[in-house]
């Protein structure tokens, strides 16, 4: 047997979707019979979706990667001698050169890629529970003043400042309060949070205890959608790890402070994202929208005191806590300080994460990074923030990917999911899109969501036969407005925007050639 050979192929859903475990099962073949010592470490995705399965193999040099690979050909791999970084066909060089890749600013998704996501000491030798460490040693107001310095922002898609959040819980007297983070990431084309949870399960882990710290909760629940099952089984393993090493109990790692986390399953259902509709499905009632107030923050999860925050906002207090307010503080522009994770899908060359800090154009995030659309042909909508978010035109391309541009442009950045749509797309038929997610997805609990929404479905279908367009046109304004200002949450508040963008923007679209108008 020669030297031992070390080799990375992700674990990921996506990677796995794409044939992951059958390229680990040939190259484990093929080094057999070739009488070659090879190891594989599974980690996590590095966001690089388009190239997956990318493989990586450790040589002198460094990582180099090749994506894209099949079984079929792994032996010509073999051939190219890519165990020691040889010359191939799918060769992409160095991981760590990858202009994709080394443009970006890392913070959140740093160790994405980078380690076995499920090996605690893979964690711990690229920075885990440092921040963790400190803030063990601190007071509860000084963490949570620290998070509230650094800017951080919501990245569920309300962009509520995180620390202003925490500080009410802190405040707020109770035996018993708890930490909830958001997993239900059911916004169209985004993945971030899964990918950070399976492949840096223990960032979210850390995040969360140090929530627990500062705002005196002792337990936890991540509510995960049930569309994640390997995301499942991969916290399940690091709660079981973390737990063992003594970061999760009674005692967290001698400091006789305590907390734990538990994850439950959610059925299928957008709404139950909705933070107190998520509550209710957590203490095993129907996903129903909660009226506000009382804020989750002084009457959450069983009537106490909770913190709400999205996979991806917990998983950057770490770093906050390790490297401080003011490195983090220095990413962005304006209001929207630090890093995000952007998700780029749909008609899009380069699919995949992208994280960095706000203020990026968005033409540079869908070209320079997505390398524009798949299909090569023109873009002509782009949907950001999720199936309730606006649909922008070529002509608002260059927005900042801040928070207020787009609140001004009449956009949300929401979770990040960035969505591009080539000139083959109905607009028409994505405004009747949006009523109809609207009707499937409804809690029903009032009725401007839960009629309006059926009702505005039929007007976008009389509009497409051309019966009394104009007419019609102007009752789906109206009954918008009503959405707007008399729906008691954003799901229904919010299906107005890419209606309306659509109707704004793509005139031509809901009046077509030859019929009555
Ligand atoms: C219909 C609807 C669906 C939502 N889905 C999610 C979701 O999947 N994940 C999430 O973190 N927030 C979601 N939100 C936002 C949450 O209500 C809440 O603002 C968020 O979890 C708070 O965490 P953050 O402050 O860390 O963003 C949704 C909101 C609405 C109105
Ligand atoms: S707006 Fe829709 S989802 Fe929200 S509470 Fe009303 S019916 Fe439920």
């Amino acid at each position: 047997m020669s030297d031992l050979m070390t080799l990375y192929v992700p674990l990921d859903s996506t990677a796995l979707a794409m044939g992951a475990d059958e390229v680990v099962l040939a190259i484990m073949t093929e080094a057999a019979a070739r009488h070659l010592d090879v190891e594989v470490i599974r980690n996590g995705s590095w966001g690089m979706s388009w190239l997956e399965p990318l493989v990586e193999v450790v040589t002198d040099k460094g990582r180099m990667a090749y994506g894209n690979v099949t079984p079929e050909e792994v032996p010509g791999l073999f051939d190219a001698g890519f165990l020691t970084g040889g010359e191939h066909a799918l060769g992409l060089g160095l991981t760590a050169e990858i202009e994709y890749l080394k443009s970006q600013d890392r913070l959140t998704f740093a160790r994405c890629g980078l380690i076995e996501a499920l090996s605690l000491e893979d964690y711990r030798a690229h920075g885990g529970f440092k921040g963790l460490e400190k803030a063990l040693k601190m007071l509860p107001q000084a963490i949570v003043d620290q998070v509230t310095a650094s800017g951080l922002r919501g990245r569920g898609g309300a962009a509520f400042p995180t620390g202003i959040k925490w500080n009410t819980v802190l405040g707020a007297e109770a035996d018993q309060k708890y930490i909830c983070c958001n997993a239900d990431e059911g916004d169209s084309g985004t993945f971030a949070d899964r990918i950070l949870m399976e492949g840096d399960p223990y960032c979210l882990i850390e995040g969360m205890i140090i929530a627990g710290l500062a705002v005196g909760a002792t337990e936890g629940y991540i509510y995960l959608r049930s569309e994640y099952p390997l995301c499942r089984d991969i916290l399940h393993e690091a709660l079981i790890e973390a737990r063992d090493a003594g970061w999760l109990g009674a005692d967290i790692r001698g400091s006789g402070k305590a907390f734990d986390i538990e994850v439950r399953m959610g059925a299928g259902s957008y709404v139950c994202g909705e933070e107190t509709a998520m509550l209710n499905s957590l203490e095993g009632k129907r996903g129903m929208v909660r009226a506000k107030p009382p804020l989750p923050a002084l009457e959450g999860l069983f009537g106490q005191p909770t913190v709400v925050n999205n996979v991806l906002s917990l998983a950057s207090v770490p770093i906050i806590m390790d490297q401080g307010a003011d490195f983090y503080k220095n990413y962005g522009m304006g209001r929207s300080r630090g890093t995000i994770a952007f998700q780029l899908a749909g008609n899009i060359a380069r699919g995949g994460l992208v994280e960095k800090a706000f203020g990026l154009p968005l033409r540079e995030m869908i070209d320079g990074y997505g390398g524009g659309t798949d299909s090569g042909r023109p873009i002509k909508a782009v949907q950001v923030g999720g199936p309730l978010g606006a649909y922008l035109a070529e002509g608002d391309l260059d927005l900042p990917l801040d928070y207020e541009a787009f609140s001004a442009a009449g956009a949300v950045l929401g979770h990040g999911g960035i969505v591009v749509f080539d000139d083959t797309v109905d607009m028409a038929a994505q405004a009747k899109f949006a009523f109809d997610f609207c009707v499937e997805e409804s809690c029903g609990k009032c009725t401007p969501c839960r009629i309006g929404s059926v009702r505005g479905a039929e007007l976008i279908e009389k509009i497409q036969a051309g019966q009394a367009v104009d007419d019609n046109l102007a009752l789906v304004k109206d009954l918008c407005d009503v959405m707007d200002s008399g729906s008691l949450c954003a799901m229904g508040g919010m299906t107005p925007i890419p209606v309306l963008s659509a109707m704004d923007k793509w005139p031509a679209d809901f009046r077509k050639d030859g019929v009555e108008k």
